[in-house]
């Protein structure tokens, strides 16, 4: 992704900009259908790339797969402590939000570049809305949980994926009024994705048998220890004894999971992180799951395939009561590995999560046109006209 200074909009109070904020993998996928659909709609906009991903394979590669415009800036902030990086995103955020006078920005999910948008904005009173608001981990040992909490206690307008998010927003004293259930924009990705998402092409690229696996692993707890490394890639070995995985392994972990024995050998194929479709048409032929990541448990959910989420909790328990997710401990994977390849895939509610429908795009987009004109807004981002019109 190319570094570029901001270059300032015109402001023009008769079509207000709208600055989504957007810097690691998953904004990428959460955004595309929010851009599309307020395309649509006719709103003026620019995305804002803070370089928190910057690989190519972290970041270019979702530009094209997603469809989604260049960025009119590139901060650029690249990699650090959790200080550092957000130092870096605070300040080079205050100049683009400065420099482009936003009516509106839109944060996605729960990463650092969502944390220092929000706070940027807040002390700009620039006001804000935040996609994926209300998933609680109630895990603060999570970077993201402390992020998820900042980003909703300041965001003008918050967008929910799943039901269970508008009590916990309620419990926090959120304002119902600034809260809409809009569906999961991750699986309008998805959606728009389907006809691409071909598993004989990654099988013939990395020589898979019919029946084989996927694994995933990122999160600092489970990959940035030696100790729990070393348990969790004992256990995905074992598994790999079973079925053959593929890992297309995060440059989080690389070298720590390396060290601790995860490398290509018998039954394992250790690989660069994958595009968009590569890695879910890789995800759509799999006979099982294994990850720690949150897009991933919800999109297993929709594509119907066991998916065992290597952590103590999930922010997202909607994909285990209506989907396909487990939460199991990393000694517990092997054993819980066979009984999901011997039972396939279930959903203890035999229910899809309500609208996981492809339509959040749609939804999110008319709730933030409707606030654009000054229009009311009932619940579920039914637009309600100002009474003028
Ligand atoms: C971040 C998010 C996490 C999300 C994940 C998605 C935070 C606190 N965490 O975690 O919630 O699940 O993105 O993938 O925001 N690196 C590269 N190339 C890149 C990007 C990162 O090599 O393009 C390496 C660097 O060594 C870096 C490390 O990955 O230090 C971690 O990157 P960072 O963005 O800080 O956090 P993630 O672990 O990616
Ligand atoms: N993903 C991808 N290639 C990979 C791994 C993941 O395209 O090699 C996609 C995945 O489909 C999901 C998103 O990246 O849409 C999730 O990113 P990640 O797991 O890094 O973040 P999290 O959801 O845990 O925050």
């Amino acid at each position: 992704m190319r570094d570029y200074a901001p270059t300032a909009t015109t402001p023009d109070p008769g079509n207000p900009l709208v600055l989504h904020v957007l810097g690691a993998r998953p904004n990428f996928v959460k955004a595309a259908p929010v851009v599309r659909a307020l395309t649509g709609l006719g709103v003026r906009q620019g995305i804002v790339h803070t370089g928190q991903h910057y690989d190519a394979l972290m970041s270019d590669v979702f530009f094209s797969d997603l469809g989604l415009p260049e960025p009119i800036a590139n901060l650029g902030v690249g990699s650090g402590s959790h200080a550092r990086q957000t130092a870096a995103l605070l300040t080079g955020l205050e100049d683009v939000v400065l420099t482009h006078r936003p009516a509106l920005v839109v944060v996605y999910g729960d990463v650092n570049s969502t944390l220092a948008a929000i706070l940027v904005c807040a002390k700009l009173h620039v006001p804000t809305a935040h996609v994926e608001a209300g998933l609680r981990s109630f895990d603060r040992e999570m970077p993201e949980e402390v992020n998820r909490i900042v980003t909703d206690a300041l965001s003008d307008i918050l967008l929910a994926t799943s039901p269970d998010a508008l009590s916990y927003l309620a419990r926090e004293g959120v304002d119902p009024s600034r809260v809409h259930l809009v569906g999961n924009p991750m699986i309008d990705s998805l959606f728009s994705a389907l006809d691409r998402l071909d598993p004989a092409a990654p099988r013939s690229r990395f020589g898979l048998p019919e029946r084989y696996g996927v694994a995933t692993l990122h999160r600092p707890a489970n990959v940035d220890d030696p100790a729990s490394a070393k348990e969790l890639v004992d256990a995905v070995i074992e598994v790999s004894r079973r079925l053959p995985l593929v890992v297309p392994i995060h440059p989080r972990g690389r070298e720590r999971l390396a060290e601790a024995g995860l490398v290509t050998g018998d039954g394992l194929l250790v690989v660069d992180p994958l595009g968009y479709v590569d890695f879910l048409s890789l995800v759509r032929g799999a006979a099982l799951v294994v990850t720690d990541s949150g897009g991933v448990q919800e999109e297993t959910t929709m594509l119907g395939v066991p998916c065992l989420t290597v952590r103590p909790n999930t922010e997202r328990p909607i994909t285990v009561t209506h989907g396909t997710n487990r939460l199991v401990t990393p000694a517990g994977l092997p054993a819980a590995a066979d009984r999901a390849l011997a039972e396939g895939a279930s959903t203890p509610s035999g229910e899809l999560p309500p609208l996981w429908d492809g339509q959040a795009g749609p939804r999110i987009a008319r709730v933030i046109a409707a606030w654009l004109q000054g229009g009311n807004l009932s619940p579920a981002g039914q637009t309600v006209p100002p009474k003028s019109l």
